[in-house]
């Protein structure tokens, strides 16, 4: 039997990057993952790679550069006429960088000596060390990092079959544009995709279950992104409804609702996103073998440092508990696989970005306004506008604004919130700050390039104190 120091199950963010880090550190070490591609290879990379992050963004870009060309250039004299993409090839495109994003992994797991076990694994049994049965073969491991990750969860009497009626893995392989688009769930997922497939044509309407929009962003992000989604996009989102039953017929997908005030509608569509959220990959890992814990929603129980209530167990990534964002599951992974090595790993949860892909980017790291109103901590607010702001008015892309929340005793920064072009980028100041404990007085006086859209950190740092410069 193959004996490693460390067997990592699942080779998603969380992870491969898990298995590099512990092999980096002279740890012995596999990784099993039994992710198959369509045409039936197993691949490394996960749900990001494969179906998430990296193949979604590849699309958010070919249908903004379409959408550019068709309303931004005019306003730069820029003319084009007959403009026209080919779906085929932008498909092709996101699908090629999502071939060479896999198999860098592969390249990446041999240049670290990492084991690529493919295949199911399942927790088999434990003692001084850990039985996993991939297929055929058992291996056993000193340690072992769970990184089974999640898959979207469906609705009860909605059954996905990725054709009409699809979860992320459809939705980014459409074969077609759909006249009409239906979305359940106006979270990131439907806002994402919501909006590729609007800019490439469809007529999009969105469904959510909550009264509220965006309710995880800041109140006044989610405001303006309302505005700018549905009066200026098209983008038909509507809250707080109750979906009564969904079928399908020869004029395409029927879509029964209860509305906000309890009236019933219906809404036709040629197909269907459901985006509902994510349900963690914990079934046929044979936990129940071992005694390994699941929390009543199947995520695996962890304390702070990701550890299981079994000894040398650990789980990282969408399978635990916090957000299910890739850079939250690969920290997760470094820090499990230097505590192994005898290090001292840590994540501060208290800095992880979150970025949304729309047009404009929202990106926030910290606590919102809200949050800290509920937890009775007094702040003091800057906000600057990218309207004020000259690269931002030469790119054409005005809209949305830096909000930045200080404490108000110690001018220690709580949160930073961006909506506006460049967000998911201009995000990473505010990650630092808050990771070396800055105020917004140390934002305020950084020396920030003119003219770049960065100068509206620096400018909303500056309104903490009332003191803007340029507005
Ligand atoms: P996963 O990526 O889900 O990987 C788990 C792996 O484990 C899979 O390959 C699975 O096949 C394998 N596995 C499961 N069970 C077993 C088993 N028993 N044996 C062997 N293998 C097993 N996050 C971001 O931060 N930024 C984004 O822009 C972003 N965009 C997204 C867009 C979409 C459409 C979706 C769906 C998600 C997106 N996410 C994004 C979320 C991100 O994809 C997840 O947070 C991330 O993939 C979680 O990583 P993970 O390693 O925990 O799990
Ligand atoms: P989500 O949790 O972001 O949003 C789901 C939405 O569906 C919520 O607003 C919820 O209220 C609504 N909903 C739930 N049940 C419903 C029902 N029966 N009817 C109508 N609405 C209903 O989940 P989503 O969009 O599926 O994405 C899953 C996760 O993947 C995200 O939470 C995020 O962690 C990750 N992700 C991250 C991205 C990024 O970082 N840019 C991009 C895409 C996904």
């Amino acid at each position: 039997m193959k004996s490693f120091d460390v067997v990592v199950i699942g080779a998603g963010p969380a992870g491969y990057i898990a298995a590099i880090r512990a092999a980096q550190l002279g740890l012995s070490t596999a990784c099993i993952d039994q992710w198959k591609t369509p045409k039936g290879e197993y691949a490394l990379g996960g749900t990001c790679l494969n179906v998430g992050c990296i193949p979604s963004k590849a699309l958010l870009e070919s249908s903004e550069n379409y959408e550019r060309v068709l309303h931004q250039f005019k306003a730069h004299g820029i003319s084009a006429s007959g403009v026209k993409f080919d779906l085929k090839t932008m498909l092709e495109r996101k699908d090629r960088i999502v071939g060479k994003m896999t198999t860098g992994i592969a390249g990446l797991f041999k240049k670290n000596k990492v084991t690529w076990l493919p295949g199911h694994g399942q927790l088999v049994s434990g003692g001084t060390t850990w039985k996993i049965k991939i297929d055929s073969e058992t291996v056993e491991a000193t340690n072992v990092i769970i990184a089974t990750g999640s898959k979207a969860r469906h609705l009860p009497g909605i059954p996905v079959d990725n054709k009409l009626v699809c979860d992320n893995e459809g939705a980014l392989a459409f074969d077609s544009v759909p006249e009409r688009l239906g979305v359940i769930g106006a979270g990131v997922i439907g806002l994402e995709l919501g909006s590729v497939w609007r800019r490439l044509g469809s007529k999009v309407k969105v469904l959510e279950a909550l009264p509220t929009f965006l309710s995880l962003a800041d109140d006044t992000v989610a405001q303006e992104a309302w505005k700018v989604f549905t009066r200026n996009q098209g983008l038909d989102i509507e809250l707080e409804v109750q979906i009564t039953k969904v079928s399908q017929s020869k004029k395409g997908i029927e879509i029964q609702y209860n509305t906000k005030d309890k009236s019933s509608k219906t809404f036709d569509c040629d197909r269907l996103i459901v985006s509902v959220g994510r349900v963690p990959n914990t079934d046929a890992l044979g936990a129940e073998n071992i005694g390994l814990k699941l929390d009543a929603k199947g995520f695996i129980e962890v304390d702070k440092n990701c550890r299981t209530a079994l000894p040398r167990i650990y789980a990282v990534g969408d399978v635990v508990r916090g957000p299910m964002l890739a850079h939250k599951g690969e920290d997760e992974g470094v820090m499990v696989a230097e505590i192994i090595a005898g290090q001292h790993g840590h994540v501060n949860y208290d800095a992880i970005p979150w970025v949304i892909y729309t047009a404009p980017e929202i990106a926030w790291v910290g606590k919102t306004e809200q949050q800290l109103k509920s937890e009775g901590v007094a702040y003091k607010v800057g906000r600057f506008p990218f309207a004020y702001n000259g690269r931002a008015l030469g790119r054409e892309e005005p809209e949305g604004f830096i909000k930045i929340l200080a404490d108000a005793a110690t001018d220690r920064i709580l949160g930073v919130h961006a909506i506006g072009s460049l967000a998911s980028e201009l995000i990473a100041e505010a990650v630092v700050a808050m990771e070396f404990g800055a105020s917004s007085e140390d934002i305020a006086r950084i020396c920030h390039a003119h003219p770049s859209m960065s100068e509206v950190m620096r400018e909303a740092a500056l309104a903490v104190d009332k003191r803007s410069l340029n507005g």
